[in-house]
């Protein structure tokens, strides 16, 4: 599979370490250009995940944690179909600063391959959109993902489709649903940035534990 990604002046697949992809999305985040590519190229990965969601998850008074949230744009879907309770955690605090006032109940800077420091069982929904790319966060993050959802909660994500079988997040998938942590309940290529010939995976998975 071709990289495929597209970025801020440099092209995403070239960043290798986490104090790379840090600095990069802070530069992105100068003047709200990050916001402005997004509306620019047609991003739909934030309508698309949350339209998913919507579908399975009827509740609107739940928790919701999204993993990798950027700028909000997942959390902007979430308040239009509802969903009031959203916490969000990113690597970039550049683009965290850039949330609009008072969308997320909490917003953390962190590193999502590492440990997520929450308690586990605490979450109806796991969100995890445009934040499974290159040199980004890796499959393990899952597991951390299954831990501090709720048995029969939901996790929903975007994969780029060039490194799903690359960075294996195809076994990954494979050994939580033979492992019995988790059932599909959708799992199709989006649209993503179509615009720029660029898709994802979007997966949404019920937890079982
Ligand atoms: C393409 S953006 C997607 C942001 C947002 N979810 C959206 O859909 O607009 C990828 C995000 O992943 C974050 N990110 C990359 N590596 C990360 C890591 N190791 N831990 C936490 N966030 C990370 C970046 O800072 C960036 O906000």
């Amino acid at each position: 599979m071709s990289q495929k990604d597209v970025g801020n002046k440099i092209p995403i697949y070239k960043l290798k370490k986490t104090d790379e992809v840090m600095n990069y999305y802070d530069e992105w985040g100068e003047g709200n250009k990050y916001d402005r590519d997004m509306i620019d190229w047609n991003y739909t990965g934030p309508k698309e995940t949350v339209e998913v969601l919507n579908k399975y998850q009827k509740k609107k008074n739940i928790k919701i944690y999204d993993a990798g949230c950027g700028t909000g744009l997942v959390g902007v879907e979430l308040k239009k179909y509802g969903f009031k309770d959203f916490y969000g955690a990113d690597l970039s605090q550049r683009l965290l600063d850039l949330v609009p006032n008072g969308l997320y109940k909490k917003l953390v800077k962190s590193d999502l391959n590492k440990p997520i420091l929450e308690d586990e069982n605490i979450y109806d929904v796991v969100m995890c959109v445009g934040t499974f790319t290159f040199g980004h966060v890796k499959p393990h993050a899952l597991d951390e993902f299954l831990r501090i959802t709720k048995k029969g909660g939901l996790i929903c994500f975007t994969i780029n489709e060039g490194i799903h079988e690359e960075y294996g997040f195809d076994l990954k998938i494979k050994e939580l649903l033979e492992s019995n942590k988790w059932k599909e309940l959708e799992f199709f290529k989006s649209d993503y940035i179509a615009s720029k010939d660029v898709n994802a995976w979007l997966g949404l998975y019920e937890v079982i534990k």
